[in-house]
């Protein structure tokens, strides 16, 4: 019995003792605070009162050195700063602790000094806290008397991590202008190549150092946003929440770094001098990437990419183009984009700045001419008395060595001395301009004399052409007389009786062996084919059943044989409601000009009363859905020839949209709109709903919305808004149906209603291969698909600007997945907004290509 009633006290008296103990050891581990006079030893730690921060030695992966060093407290460790990175300790017996002159010391087990906060001035009650941003402040009492006070702090000696709420002190004085370095490899923190600061020659901007190479820089910082990176405008960018203050009086300024929320935030320059800018996923667990591309994103990020005088466009496939009136250096290594050599003047600059030449010599003042849209370029002076652009100007032009001005809000007048070097030119956003000085004779008026000249000598040329080609046609003409007698082509005027016909000014408008006017647009009558309706209707055995080859938008399409053995595809349009006559027309003008193996090609037409014809090369394996979308038949198509395909299409394309003499937006591309040859060569057909823009030109027509649901870009589908772009969006849809064997528009998959926001949700679930077809499993290449499907995504994002143009389409098929730039989500709720700003023209956010066509629709 009394053994009974002494343990339970016994029992608890130990527990309350062992509690005891492990509340100390639990105080003693979660302290954030080293005393003066306490050491700190390997293995032991101090953890910020957030329990976000941990302090103490560590060893990198892969490494047998300990450092001191702050990490993120997750699994893994996110280092954030290193004490010792110069001066590994090689045993696991460093320890840390305050002086008592009040200097924070790091040693190792001979006790031989490795690290000191280099502190002047010695402390009392000197303590060093882990704060809850990740900072670790020294203060104590100091000799004076002030207490408290903090002197010495880890967020003014950062390695290659920026942390929210840093305040990095750089001074050009003393030459500390660069405030942090990159480790040597992931598991070595010694200083490596890369470094970040700010730029000493002026311009506050931010530069990333290769040694003492600059790789990158942000462009001068106007006091809201780094002028060479427009997408900080628009809050896409890594650099959003950098700034830079300015001197005080003993030029001393800050880099500041301000996250917007209270997200756990690292952004690192890593080993490959990159900025990496990440956020703790404390769902996942993981640091999630906030920016695909960080700084310097491609080529034309890298300093000075495409030499001196030469602008950098990453999404143009020449890359590097001289300013105006600037030829490169060396023409051979630019034609084999060798680019380092750059631009020089085409005319040397004569230097004179005044109309009456005071400096003696006879002539024009030099000129300018206005760049936009680019980075400003780098090495700029600047010039503040300047008030405005104007004096900006004057400024310039009365130095000699004065290259280029820019009058820039937040910045005031920059004046170039030097070559101008780094531009870049931006797709968009930027309003920034900057003028380059040019001899008087590479600007417009001079221009006007030597443009006389070349339209001269081109009419002259043109004049002999036209005489050669109607030599040409008149000796053809003859041969087919002849051999019409054989087949079906009937180039007799007269078979179409215009007297007799119901639908005269139709007949006498296509006819009519002048020019033909569409939509107020004048263009040549197309050379074409004329074929003999009753001729035609036999070759198709009188339009039979058997002969149907498919139903088009417009009318069936049948196929016919000619009396010589020839082949030929017949499209007839519904008559009677004279429905489609439009289409008819648009067709005949449009296909009848344009020449590529990637288009269809169309052999003729014919015209009877109500009846209209359309006739085609016949195309032995029909439209590309026909195989893509059966299941017996798609295994037909093995990747290399769907590779083919889509680099066809994507050819064809582009020539419709750049290369060809009138710029056609298709409108209507879709898988039953791509026919395929007997060797499955893709051909574009069905030009029923294009349009045609001369160059440059901006229409604003009214149209009906047509196309084909599930292929059509939002902002043509809700507003009516087509461009180039919206025909790149279609073929995205298509190049993700060709990688998938899935159609868009009938798409069911778990819960996703279409095969984009399939493919998004495996694109950002790292799953993408499960969207290939499965009976390419074992054909296909990973690295193209891979590539194609990012392709794919890139074309269908929901802003018409973000989508790449067909040339850089092209381009990108040519290349590696890993040089792409990352796609944005397609939805379409964003829409609205995005379009509208896009389109928007109000002289600051000027769309820079001028190549979006707005049309406003009215309802019919
Ligand atoms: C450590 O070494 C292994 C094997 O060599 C390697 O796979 C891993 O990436 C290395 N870790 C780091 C951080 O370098
Ligand atoms: C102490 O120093 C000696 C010679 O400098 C070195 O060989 C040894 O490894 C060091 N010991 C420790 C524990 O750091
Ligand atoms: C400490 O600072 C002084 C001047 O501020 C400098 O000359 C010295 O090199 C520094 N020492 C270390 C170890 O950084
Ligand atoms: C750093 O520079 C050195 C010499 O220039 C070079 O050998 C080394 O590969 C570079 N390291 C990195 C990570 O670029
Ligand atoms: C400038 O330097 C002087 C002398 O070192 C110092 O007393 C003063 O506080 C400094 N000014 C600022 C704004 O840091
Ligand atoms: C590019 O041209 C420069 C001279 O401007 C030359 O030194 C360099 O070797 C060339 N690079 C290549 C890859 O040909
Ligand atoms: C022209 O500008 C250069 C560089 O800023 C300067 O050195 C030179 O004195 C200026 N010349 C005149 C005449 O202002
Ligand atoms: C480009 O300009 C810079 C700065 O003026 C100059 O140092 C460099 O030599 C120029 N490069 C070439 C290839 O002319
Ligand atoms: C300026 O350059 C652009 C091309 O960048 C050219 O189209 C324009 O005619 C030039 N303007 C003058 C005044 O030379």
């Amino acid at each position: 019995m009394k053994t009974h009633s002494k343990n339970p006290v016994f029992v608890s008296l130990v527990s309350f003792i062992f509690l005891l103990y492990s509340f100390a050891q639990f105080c003693y581990a979660a302290t954030d605070t080293l005393r003066q006079g306490k050491t700190l030893r390997n293995g032991d730690t101090l953890i910020s009162e957030n329990s976000v921060f941990e302090l103490g030695f560590f060893s990198p992966e892969n490494s047998t050195f300990t450092y001191l060093g702050i990490w993120y407290k997750f699994n893994p460790k996110a280092v954030v700063w290193v004490a010792n990175r110069d001066t590994p300790i090689s045993h696991r017996n460093g320890v840390l602790r305050i002086q008592d002159d009040g200097k924070l010391v790091v040693r190792d087990g001979n006790n031989s000094l490795v690290w000191s906060s280099n502190v002047t001035g010695s402390l009392n009650n000197a303590a060093a806290k882990l704060l809850d941003t990740g900072n670790f402040v020294l203060s104590g009492d100091d000799s004076t008397g002030d207490l408290n006070r903090a002197l010495w702090q880890s967020f003014n000696e950062p390695t290659d991590t920026v942390l929210p709420k840093m305040r990095v002190p750089v001074s050009f004085k003393r030459g500390e202008y660069r405030a942090y370095r990159s480790w040597k490899t992931p598991d070595d923190p010694s200083p490596g190549n890369y470094s970040m600061g700010v730029d000493p020659n002026g311009g506050h901007q931010l530069v990333i150092w290769d040694n003492n190479k600059r790789r990158w820089r942000s462009g001068q910082w106007n006091q809201q946003f780094f002028t060479g990176d427009p997408s900080t405008r628009n809050n896409a960018s890594p650099l959003l929440g950098f700034g830079i203050s300015q001197p005080d009086e003993n030029g001393t300024m800050y880099i500041t770094y301000a996250a917007s929320n209270l997200d756990l935030i690292r952004f690192q320059i890593t080993w490959e001098g990159r900025l990496k800018h990440s956020r703790w996923n404390a769902g996942k667990k993981k640091w999630d990437y906030l920016h695909s591309d960080p700084h310097p994103a491609n080529e034309c990020d890298l300093y000075n990419f495409c030499g001196n005088y030469s602008t950098c466009d990453q999404f143009d496939s020449r890359k590097c183009v001289c300013l105006e009136g600037f030829r490169p250096k060396s023409q051979d290594q630019w034609d084999a984009r060798n680019w380092s050599g750059g631009c020089v003047r085409k005319i040397e600059l004569q230097c004179l700045s005044t109309d009456d030449g005071t400096s003696g010599r006879k002539g024009k003042p030099d000129g300018f001419n206005k760049t936009k849209c680019t980075k400003l370029p780098d090495l700029a002076n600047f010039f503040s008395p300047a008030g405005d652009l104007d004096a900006c100007r004057r400024h310039c032009l009365e130095n000699c060595s004065c290259t280029a001005y820019a009058f820039i809000p937040g910045i005031q007048c920059m004046i170039w001395t030097g070559d101008l070097v780094d531009l870049q030119r931006f797709q968009h956003g930027g309003s920034l301009e900057f003028f380059y000085r040019l001899h008087h004779s590479e600007l417009d008026h001079g221009r006007k004399i030597s443009n006389l000249i070349i339209v001269i000598v081109s009419l002259v040329v043109v004049g002999c052409l036209v005489a050669t080609l109607w030599l040409v046609w008149r000796y053809k003409l003859k041969l087919k007389v002849v051999s019409s007698k054989l087949c079906c082509k009937d180039d007799d005027v007269a078979v179409f009786d215009v007297s007799k016909n119901k639908s005269k000014e139709f007949t006498t408008d296509l006819l009519r062996p002048t020019d033909i006017l569409i939509d107020g647009n004048q263009v040549n009558r197309p050379e074409l084919q004329n074929f003999n309706f009753s001729c035609i209707a036999t070759a198709t055995k009188n339009f039979c059943e058997v002969n149907r080859l498919g139903q088009g938008g417009f009318g069936a399409v049948y196929k016919g044989e000619l009396p010589g053995g020839e082949q030929i595809a017949v499209k007839r349009l519904s008559g009677q409601s004279g429905q489609g006559l439009v289409e008819f027309k648009t067709e005949i003008i449009l296909i009848a000009k344009l020449q590529h193996r990637n288009l269809v090609r169309l052999l003729g037409c014919s015209i009877k009363g109500e009846e209209k014809l359309l006739i085609y090369e016949y195309m032995p394996n029909k439209s590309l859905d026909n195989l893509l979308f059966d299941e017996a038949k798609k295994a037909e198509l093995d990747w290399r020839t769907r590779f083919s395909i889509i680099e066809g299409i994507a050819r064809g394309l582009l020539y419709l949209h750049r290369d060809s003499r009138h710029r056609i937006i298709h409108r209507d591309l879709k898988a039953s709109n791509i026919l395929l040859d007997a060797e499955m060569n893709p051909k574009i057909s069905d030009f029923g709903m294009a349009r045609m823009f001369g160059r440059n030109q901006n229409e604003a027509n009214t149209v009906r919305v047509v196309g084909t649901y599930g292929y059509m870009s939002p902002e043509y589908a809700m507003e009516g808004l087509f461009s180039v772009k919206s025909d790149v969006y279609s073929f995205g849809v298509l190049l993700l149906e060709i990688v998938s064997g899935q159609r868009n528009n009938s798409f069911r998959s778990f819960d996703h209603t279409s095969l984009l926001t399939y493919a998004w949700c495996l694109w950002s679930e790292d799953k993408i291969s499960d969207l290939v077809d499965h009976c390419i499993r074992d054909s296909y290449s990973p690295n193209e698909v891979l590539k194609c499907i990012q392709i794919g995504m890139l074309c269908v994002q929901d802003s018409p600007a973000h989508r790449p143009k067909m040339d850089a389409v092209v381009v990108f098929l040519e290349r590696e997945a890993a040089t792409l730039p990352m796609p944005t989500k397609p939805t379409y709720t964003s829409l609205r907004t995005a379009v509208e700003e896009e389109y928007v023209v109000d002289g600051q956010e000027m769309e820079c290509s001028n190549d979006v066509t707005v049309t406003t629709i009215v309802g019919r």
